[in-house]
């Protein structure tokens, strides 16, 4: 018997990166798995690997309205809920522009915020859900000041909810990445250049390496399914990074 079978997921942001992985995981062990991005093609790339890829912009209230719709619709109920859309940007404090902060909040914050607003009816006794943060809330790291707030913020938000979900038998926990080699950390960067920022940074890991997105997937599914006894925790996976 395959581990997740019968189990229900929806994952933000699971056309790409650890979301895709956190994705593929869980739809090889059974479960069935919705994702959501913004990007056709890669929804598509993700519809033919047998996922139910849904086109949902986090920020917009008609696609989180819709996409509850379609879950309830294709699943009734959900028994993990993977919050892990989100943009990174950097500027310092002096270049920052107040629409740069205004994009990054609403993706990485309001739309996690209002996402699981509008899925609260649909989530099974004992369900389980995983905001991904990242290690940046938790250290000073220049010109990431908008992305970490936000960070800070949802995780801020795990412990809230987690406190508010207990009368429903419902986990809320965090994921939060250190480096992890998706396209986010590349940032559509050449090659080169991305693999000499890539190495510059590992090289301040502990591990000594940048993580890859199966690692941060396979910890998300954990305090989904297995951490029974855990919940307004966050989880880092960062080599060491943010405790060594
Ligand atoms: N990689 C790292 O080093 C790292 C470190 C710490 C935290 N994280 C966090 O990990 C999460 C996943 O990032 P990743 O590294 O896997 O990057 P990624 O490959 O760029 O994946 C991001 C996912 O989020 C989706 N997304 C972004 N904005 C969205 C929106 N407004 N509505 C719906 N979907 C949206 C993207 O799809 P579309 O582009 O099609 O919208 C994509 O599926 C993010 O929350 C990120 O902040 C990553």
């Amino acid at each position: 018997m395959e581990k997740y079978s019968g189990k229900r997921a929806l994952i933000t942001g699971g056309s790409s990166g650890i979301g895709l992985s956190i994705a593929r995981l869980l739809a090889a062990e059974g479960a069935q798995v919705m994702v959501t991005g913004r990007k056709e093609a890669e929804l598509e790339a993700a519809g033919e690997e047998g996922l139910v890829a849904i086109r949902s912009d986090a920020t917009s209230k008609a696609d989180i309205d819709s996409l509850a719709g379609k879950v309830e619709e294709a699943f009734g109920q959900l028994d993990a809920v993977f919050l892990n859309a989100g943009i990174t940007d950097s500027a310092s404090l002096e270049a920052t522009t107040e629409q740069m902060y205004d994009v990054i909040f609403a993706a990485n914050t309001k739309g996690p915020y209002f996402t699981l607003r509008r899925l609260l009816p649909l989530l099974a006794e004992g369900s389980g859900v995983v905001l991904t943060t990242s290690v940046l809330n938790v250290v000073g790291y220049s010109d990431h000041g908008v992305y970490a707030a936000s960070k800070a913020a949802l995780r801020s938000m795990a412990r809230t909810w987690a406190r508010e979900l207990l009368p429903r038998g419902v986990r809320v926990n965090a994921v939060s990445p250190g480096p992890i080699g998706t396209r986010i950390l590349h940032k559509n960067l050449p090659a080169e250049v991305a693999d000499e920022m890539a190495a510059g940074i590992a090289a301040q890991i502990p591990m000594q390496r940048i993580g890859n997105p199966e690692e941060v997937a396979r910890a998300a599914i954990f305090l989904a399914f297995d951490a029974t006894y855990t919940t307004g925790a966050e989880l880092p996976v960062d080599g060491g990074g943010t405790q060594l």
